[in-house]
């Protein structure tokens, strides 16, 4: 059984959506490099690493079920943020958003009684609860213990 048009379109689009995920902690890391937090700027790297993985996770998922991938252009991505907080914030929403993504994924493998699609998704469905969580995690310290906590953050997030 191969890929339906409909999931095989669907997946280059989370292809599409991962690379731009890719970008857009990338260009965190570049932010966070700029105001000398060198750290934050490591784990934003290591994400974006991620991101690209999921991409080609995907790309050879889609392969090995006779997928018709095709590499689309990537939007831009913001450059600055007001802060620490402000970036992951933004990280935390996105990842909200990407969750989504997956969870259409999956309705569209339901729809197509696609078994094998279904199996392959709940790693993403997974991974997303873990993405999700650690931004919150982050997100909550840096709002708790305010900006004075940065350093200490960023010492932490360096060992990533
Ligand atoms: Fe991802
Ligand atoms: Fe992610």
């Amino acid at each position: 059984m191969i890929l339906s048009k409909k999931l095989s379109e669907a997946i280059n689009a989370q292809v599409n959506a991962e690379m731009w995920s890719s970008n857009l902690y990338l260009s965190m890391s570049v932010y966070f490099q700029n105001v000398g937090l060198k750290g934050f700027a490591h784990w934003m790297k290591k994400q974006a690493d991620e991101e690209m993985e999921h991409a080609h996770k995907l790309i050879d998922y889609s392969i090995d079920r006779g997928g018709e991938v095709s590499i689309g252009q990537i939007d831009a991505v913001p450059t600055t943020w007001e802060g620490p907080i402000a970036a992951f914030e933004h990280t935390y929403n996105h990842e909200c958003h990407v969750s989504e993504l997956i969870d259409n994924l999956m309705n569209i493998a339901e729809e197509d009684k696609d078994h094998a699609s279904r199996d392959f998704l709940f790693w993403f469905v997974r991974e997303q609860v873990e993405e999700e969580s650690t931004a919150k995690e982050i997100l909550d310290q840096l709002k708790t213990y305010g900006e004075c906590h940065v350093a200490i953050m960023d010492h932490k997030l360096g060992k990533r």
